[in-house]
C-alpha cells in the first residue's frame, strides 16, 4: 500500500500536521495549487495555514486555490455554500485574491458547461499540486457519491439522499439541487493527496477505508491508488468502531 497513515493524538495536531504539509509543498513551489476541500475536516488545517501566513506572508503570496466541490442550486453567498465556507475560512483570511482562485459557480445557467470549464482550466493550469479532502461518512470523496459508476471528471452529480444532512447544509434555508465536483480521475492526478479524517463519527467508515478494497460503491476506496496519499487521522477516528 502506498498510503502513509499517520494517526495524531487530536484533531488539532491532526490539523496542524496538513498545514505543516502544504506549508513546506508552497515553499518549494510559491505558486502551489492547492484543491481546497470544505466541512468540518479541513476547518482547523486553514486556521493553522491563516497563523503560519500571519508569521511569513511571502510563503503563501503566490499560492492559489482550487474549490474541490459546491452545492448546486445554493445562492454563492448562503452561509452554507462550500463558495461561502472558502472566503470564510481560507480565502479572505489569507487574502487570495480572485485570480488566484478557481471554482465552480453554485448556481451556473448550465451545470455541464460549468464543469467543462472548470476542467480546461485545470488542463491549462494544473495538475494540482496537493489535494485537500475529507472521507464523506458515507464513503463519498468531495461530490463523487456511491453509485455503480463514476465520472472521472469534473461533473454534474445527483447526491446520495444522506448528502442532504450534511453539516454544511444545516445553517442553509436551501436544498441543494446537485452537486458539482472535481473527479477521481482529477484527484488521482493531483501531485499528492492529504485525506483528514476526525472524530468518533467516522470510525466505521474509516475501519471500512482502511481494508483497502476498490468499489464504485465507496469512491474514496479509489485514493488507495494514488501514488503519494498521506492521510492523517486522529485518534478518534482510528479506534476500533467496537
Ligand atoms: P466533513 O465532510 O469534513 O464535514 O466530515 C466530509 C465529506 O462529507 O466529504
Amino acid at each position: 500500500m502506498n498510503t502513509r497513515l499517520e494517526v495524531l493524538p487530536d484533531y488539532e495536531s491532526m490539523s496542524r500536521a496538513a498545514a505543516d504539509i502544504i506549508h513546506d509543498a508552497a515553499r518549494r513551489k510559491p505558486d502551489l495549487l492547492l484543491c481546497a476541500a470544505t466541512g468540518g475536516s479541513p476547518t482547523g488545517t486553514y486556521q493553522r495555514l491563516v497563523e503560519l501566513a500571519g508569521r511569513s506572508p511571502s510563503d503563501f503570496a503566490a499560492l492559489r486555490v482550487i474549490k474541490l466541490d459546491e452545492w448546486g442550486g445554493l445562492p454563492m453567498e448562503d452561509s452554507g455554500s462550500c463558495e461561502s465556507y472558502l472566503r470564510r475560512h481560507l480565502l479572505d483570511p489569507m487574502g487570495i485574491a480572485d485570480d488566484r482562485y478557481v471554482g465552480f459557480e453554485s448556481r451556473p445557467e448550465d451545470g455541464e458547461e460549468e464543469c467543462r470549464e472548470i476542467r480546461e482550466w485545470l488542463e491549462r493550469q494544473g495538475p494540482i499540486d496537493v489535494a485537500l479532502v475529507g472521507l464523506g461518512l458515507n464513503g463519498h470523496v468531495a461530490l463523487n457519491e456511491p453509485a455503480d459508476s463514476l465520472e472521472p471528471f469534473a461533473h454534474v452529480a445527483e447526491l446520495a439522499p444522506s448528502s442532504f444532512s450534511h453539516s454544511m447544509l444545516q445553517s442553509s434555508r436551501y436544498r441543494p439541487q446537485y452537486g458539482l465536483t472535481l473527479g477521481l480521475g482529477e484527484l488521482l492526478q493531483a501531485r499528492r493527496v492529504i485525506l483528514l479524517v476526525s472524530g468518533e463519527s467516522k470510525r466505521e467508515v474509516f475501519a471500512h477505508w482502511r481494508k483497502a478494497k476498490l468499489s464504485t460503491r465507496f469512491p474514496a476506496s479509489l485514493l488507495h491508488l494514488h501514488p503519494r496519499l498521506t492521510c492523517l487521522c486522529d485518534r478518534e477516528a482510528f479506534s476500533d468502531p467496537g
